[in-house]
């Protein structure tokens, strides 16, 4: 629980603040930009949120944060708004975990099964909610760094996991499917594909649901300062020319709503606007690579 003891000094006068737990990882900024920002080395509350909806996303930033450094000083209780829906059957599962520098993991709510992307930190509430929407079927990974709690996941549900097979796996984590990334994308069911696109990692996935939602883990996500999409040239752990190369294949599918582990999940009008933003970010990584 954030503490007003441990306030930053940064943050305005407002019901919401940060303390100096906060890790920087950028997950209420991208949840409420108009009421967090980085100031320093950390986030602070810049701005009171003004109207509703505002200040529905401040508690969904405060529940969502890694390390509990949102602290919130209003009489009335806000439960965790988790599972929390983004467009017709994906949602934002929030409880971001510090193991994975709080990337953000989604869940696909299927006729017949319901998948986790990535995973977040474990807690009942969640798993309670997760079970009273029909239980977890499936988990897919993208890769290595954001595992966060999902052997826990596992246990509870005893879903069948997938994963990156070039990837580290963490000890505790019982793999039922090993992605073989020699082969360029699989066909886990007929609206899911997993599309091998190393770089970040050795063995780091993609994921295609609908040829529309693209789950795109530490691979490309859409920078609101560039305004394009972009690949973390300078989080790369592998191979920047695989990075590269794996960017530009994505030439080849259609999607056109982008959510990656960290950084705002970002919904273009059309396809075409996603493949033209994507075409932006090869033209910038080519300069800046
Ligand atoms: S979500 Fe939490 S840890 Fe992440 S930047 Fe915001 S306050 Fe800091
Ligand atoms: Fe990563």
């Amino acid at each position: 629980m954030a503490r007003i003891q441990k306030k930053y000094r940064e943050n305005v006068e407002s019901e919401f603040f940060v303390d100096t737990t906060c890790i920087d990882c950028g997950t209420c900024y991208w949840v409420n930009p108009e009421v967090f920002k980085r100031v320093g080395n950390q986030s602070a509350v810049y701005q009171s949120p003004k109207g509703e909806e505002s200040e529905k996303l401040a508690h969904v930033a405060k529940y969502a944060c890694p390390t509990n450094s949102i602290g919130h000083r209003g009489n009335k209780i806000h439960p965790p708004p988790f599972p929390r829906n983004l467009e017709d059957n994906i949602y934002h599962l929030g409880f971001h975990d510090r193991k994975s520098f709080g990337a953000t993991s989604y869940l696909i709510k299927t006729k017949d099964k319901n998948i986790m992307v990535d995973s977040p930190r474990f807690v009942r509430k969640l798993a309670n909610r997760i079970h009273n929407s029909g239980g977890l079927h499936w988990q897919i990974f993208t890769h290595q760094d954001d595992v966060a709690d999902g052997d826990k996941y596992k246990e509870e549900f005893d879903s069948k996991i997938f994963y990156p097979k070039k990837d580290r796996v963490p000890p505790r984590l019982k793999v039922d499917t090993y992605l073989d990334s020699t082969k360029s994308e699989i066909q886990l069911s007929p609206d899911l594909l997993a599309i091998s696109v190393p770089g970040h990692t050795k063995g780091h996935f993609c994921y295609l649901y609908k040829e529309k939602f693209l789950f795109t883990g530490d691979h490309l996500c859409f920078s609101s300062h560039l305004g394009h999409l972009y690949a973390f040239i300078n989080h790369c752990w592998h191979s920047k020319q695989e990075l590269y190369d794996s960017v530009c294949k994505l030439r080849d599918y259609k999607f056109s709503y982008v959510l990656p582990g960290h950084g705002t999940p970002k919904k273009f009008e059309r396809a075409k606007d996603a493949m033209d933003s994507l075409e932006k970010g090869i033209s910038w990584m080519e300069k800046n690579m």
